[in-house]
């Protein structure tokens, strides 16, 4: 070829990297492992091969981790936890720092591993995973140092269970390994069975990095394995990345176990390009977004949307661009795609597209030559789809866009929303306007502005809706590793305090005057009779009646939600105006003081008690009206020319089941952190003493609240718990009842993943403000959006 030619084609030959540092490294192992326990190799009972996505070629043996390992691992960590935690901060950063640079050291055998092990192209490996993860333990020696300061009044969750998936494996052990350390917990990880053996080498890292055994201890195995480590006893908390599937299945099976529980599952990113985008930047965006990483990625941009006079356009060229992506072996260096993960998984590709096919979306391939060996599957590229078409609505983990076209940007959003998850979301516009308001409107727990797929140690990354719960990254992560001093301390209910009431219904009765005088329901506003007509009696301390409370039944949750869910508005108030209703309601509540006081009287309390509990359901309504334009975002530190910004965003509408033992306090406790934040309300208050709560409605007319932000639906606990909790409009549920209530909750929000929280069967202590009020409450009432805006030129 004349050098001329080759100014034509611009083409180049393979640049290969040598395996050689990766297969001397499985040489010295004789191509067999254990599982990494209590700081040495276990020899296991039995194995299964990890291949070589590129060719099928088995690489090593890997222990299959049965019951009695995943409870030797735990022994040990458990063993491991005290010393870890006694070491302080600042020591554990010094571990931390030095399994960084250990890493460093080793990058390039890390970044084979990866590449034969997962079938990533050496470029990913060597220039995306293996830097983010020494990034990653970097970043966490920080926190870890900075730990007693930056997180006063809390401690390490524990024991905690690990568990990753197969796309990015090195990175998800750092990202679920670096934070839990820094905390002051120990670990068992499971890696996933497909890509095993950079955690095996982590292992040996740990060792030479001199971290005390049991710190860190790795059990291999696939999803069995997986499931007992997530049952364990004595596993404190579990951090799940993998399917949505998996995840739902873990949320049920620990439900009532009282572990700490954050999961990032998977998504269907939507990708929108406005029409006055730079469209030449925006199909490289797509390249990052669905090509990166096999598209085996959890918030990869695989939705595109794009406005309508351009779509053609973009289209066409990124057909074009397409044509140029090179696949082949994983460890050329100028390989754009490599293998997929494994046959089952191409398989799932393969159908899936075959899917989408057969409902009639046109498809495009590139038309690059697939080497013969190996799980290939060529980049491509779906029109012709609609909302519902397979191809738009399932997570392919492959290769595979889809893309629609929309008009005006409020279409854009609603299509971008339209999905059961919310991971991810990127925008592309030269309109800064335009981007950030639909950044805002997007439901995800990352935006990208002009950009995609970018990540960095010191921004959360995780889900909305069945995305998952929780954080990882940056300040909002560390949270996930730590539990308030006062949660883990709280004593258990006392059996007195978590009887289940017996409602017995009888009709709602007038009383001899002729008047009714059953209390209503709250709901869009108004005092409205139960749906059943039925009613019950409220019995005071001594078992006389004290008055009549509607039965609430599952309609009048449902109409309850509706109201909520209409409320919108009080999301994008303003937090000064927020703050001001509160303010209201606060002094509306000051005026009747007496008048509540009265009634907790009839329930039972001495009147220096009563007194009490109306004094600092007052004094909590004003400290959340504080808060309401307090309590926000951050700008996290992460590249050059970047504002990451942390928003702390509401969940929309929040389930909260109120607690016996504090019939106002607990209330105004749970409702106002949750409506300060921008969330609407259905609240189930006390139903042994309901009558504080449906006589706070009257305050609440009055007060300027917009009708359907809080509603109050009383009537027996655990069943109407089981309708908020099933509900797909409520985003988040708080319940407060005994240790079997608290168990059911947690199960029946497995199907929309609501992020929960109970009271785990412990008893709260209202009056204590360290306890019943603070910034944990906002924390909890929020979840946090991550919104990434490049700058310069
Ligand atoms: P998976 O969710 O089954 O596997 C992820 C991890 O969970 C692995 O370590 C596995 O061994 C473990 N696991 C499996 N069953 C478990 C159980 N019952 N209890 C505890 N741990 C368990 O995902 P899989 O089967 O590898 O992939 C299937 C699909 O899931 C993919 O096609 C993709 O759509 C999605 N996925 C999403 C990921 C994400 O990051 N969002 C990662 C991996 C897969
Ligand atoms: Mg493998």
């Amino acid at each position: 070829m004349s050098v001329a030619e080759i100014f034509q084609t611009m083409d180049y030959g393979p640049a290969p990297e040598s395996a050689a540092p990766a297969q001397e490294w499985l040489a010295t192992h004789t191509e067999e492992f254990g599982h990494f326990i209590g700081g040495a190799w276990t020899v296991a009972a039995s194995h299964f091969p990890s291949t070589n996505p590129a060719n099928g070629n088995v690489l090593a043996q890997i222990g299959q981790g049965t019951d009695t390992d995943i409870a030797a691992a735990v022994a040990a960590a458990s063993a491991a936890l005290a010393g870890w935690k006694a070491q302080g901060g600042a020591q554990r950063a010094r571990f931390l720092y030095a399994l960084a640079r250990q890493v460093q050291k080793h990058a390039r055998l890390f970044a084979v591993l990866e590449t034969l092990d997962n079938g990533k192209p050496i470029r990913e490996t060597r220039d995306i995973d293996i830097p983010l993860v020494i990034r990653h333990f970097y970043h966490h020696a920080g926190w870890a140092t900075l730990l007693e300061t930056e997180y006063p009044g809390y401690e390490a969750v524990g024991v905690c269970g690990q568990i990753i998936p197969w796309n990015f494996p090195l990175l998800m052990l750092a990202w679920k390994i670096a934070p839990a350390l820094a905390a002051g917990n120990t670990v068992v990880l499971k890696p996933a069975e497909f890509t095993p053996l950079t955690a095996l080498a982590f292992a040996e890292i740990c060792h030479e990095a001199g971290l005390p055994a049991g710190v860190v201890n790795i059990v291999c195995g696939d999803g069995e394995t997986g499931a007992a480590l997530a049952a364990h006893g004595d596993v404190d908390k579990i951090a799940f990345t993998g399917s949505t599937e998996v995840g739902r299945l873990i949320r049920a099976a620990s439900a009532g176990s009282g572990k700490k529980l954050s999961l990032e599952l998977g998504g269907k990113s939507p990708f929108i390009v406005y029409e006055d985008a730079d469209l030449d930047a925006a199909v490289e965006g797509v390249v990052d977004a669905i090509w990166f990483n096999q598209g085996q990625v959890c918030c990869a941009g695989s939705r595109l949307l794009v406005q309508e006079g351009i779509a053609e356009r973009f289209a066409a060229k990124l057909k074009r661009r397409m044509a140029t992506l090179r696949l082949g072996d994983p460890l050329d260096k100028s390989i754009d795609i490599g293998p997929v993960v494994a046959p089952v998984q191409l398989q799932r590709i393969r159908d899936l597209v075959q899917q989408g096919v057969a409902e009639g979306g046109t498809l495009f391939q590139a038309d690059c030559p697939l080497p013969e060996k190996g799980n290939y599957f060529p980049p491509s590229l779906f029109t012709g789809v609609e909302p519902a078409s397979t191809v738009m609505a399932v997570e392919i983990f492959g290769p595979v866009a889809a893309l629609m076209t929309f008009r005006t940007p409020d279409e854009a959003v609603q299509l971008a929303n339209h999905t059961r998850y919310g991971l991810a979301a990127t925008v592309w516009s030269e309109n800064i306007n335009l981007a950030l308001d639909t950044a805002a409107r997007l439901k995800a727990g990352v935006v990208w502005v002009n950009a995609t797929n970018l990540f960095d140690a010191a921004a959360g990354f995780g889900g909305y809706r069945e995305s998952g719960f929780g954080r990882e990254g940056g300040r909002e992560g560390m949270f996930e590793y730590l539990a308030a001093d006062w949660l883990k301390q709280l004593p258990d209910l006392a059996a007195g305090d978590a009887v289940k009431l017996a409602v017995a219904p009888s009709e709602t009765i007038a009383a001899g005057d002729g008047i009714d005088r059953t209390a209503k329901l709250f709901i869009g506003g108004k005092q409205v009779r139960p749906d059943s007509g039925y009613s019950y009696a409220v019995l005071n301390h001594k078992g006389a009646s004290i008055g009549q409370a509607g039965l609430g039944n599952r309609k009048d949750i449902r109409n309850a939600v509706e109201a909520a869910v209409k409320a919108s508005a009080w999301a994008s108030a303003t937090a000064h105006n927020r703050a001001q209703v509160l303010y209201f309601i606060a002094e509306n509540l000051s005026a009747r003081t007496d008048e509540f006081a009265g009634r907790l009287r009839a329930m039972g309390q001495t009147p220096a008690s009563a007194k009490a509990e109306t004094a600092m359901a007052i004094e909590r309504i004003f400290f959340y009206a504080a808060q309401a334009d307090k309590y926000d975002g951050r700008v996290h530190a992460t590249r050059t020319r970047h504002v990451t910004l942390a928003m702390n965003e509401p969940f929309g509408v929040i389930g909260v089941v109120c607690p016996d033992q504090a019939p106002l306090l607990g209330l105004i406790s749970l409702v106002m952190p949750a409506i300060a934040m921008g969330n609407r309300v259905v609240a189930v208050p006390s139903p042994r003493q309901p009558l504080a709560a449906t006589d706070f409605y009257q305050v609440l007319e009055t007060s300027d609240l917009p009708s359907g932000v809080i509603n109050l639906v009383t009537g027996d606990r655990d069943e109407l718990t089981k309708t908020l909790a099933e509900h797909d409009e409520v985003a988040c549920l708080w319940y407060h009842g005994d240790a079997a209530g608290c168990a059911a909750a947690e199960r029946a929000s497995a199907g929309n993943l609501k992020s929960t929280w109970t009271n785990n069967g412990k008893a709260f202590d209202w009056r204590n403000s360290a306890q019943g009020q603070g910034v944990e409450y906002l924390r909890r009432a929020t979840q946090i959006k991550n919104i990434w805006i490049p700058y310069g030129e």
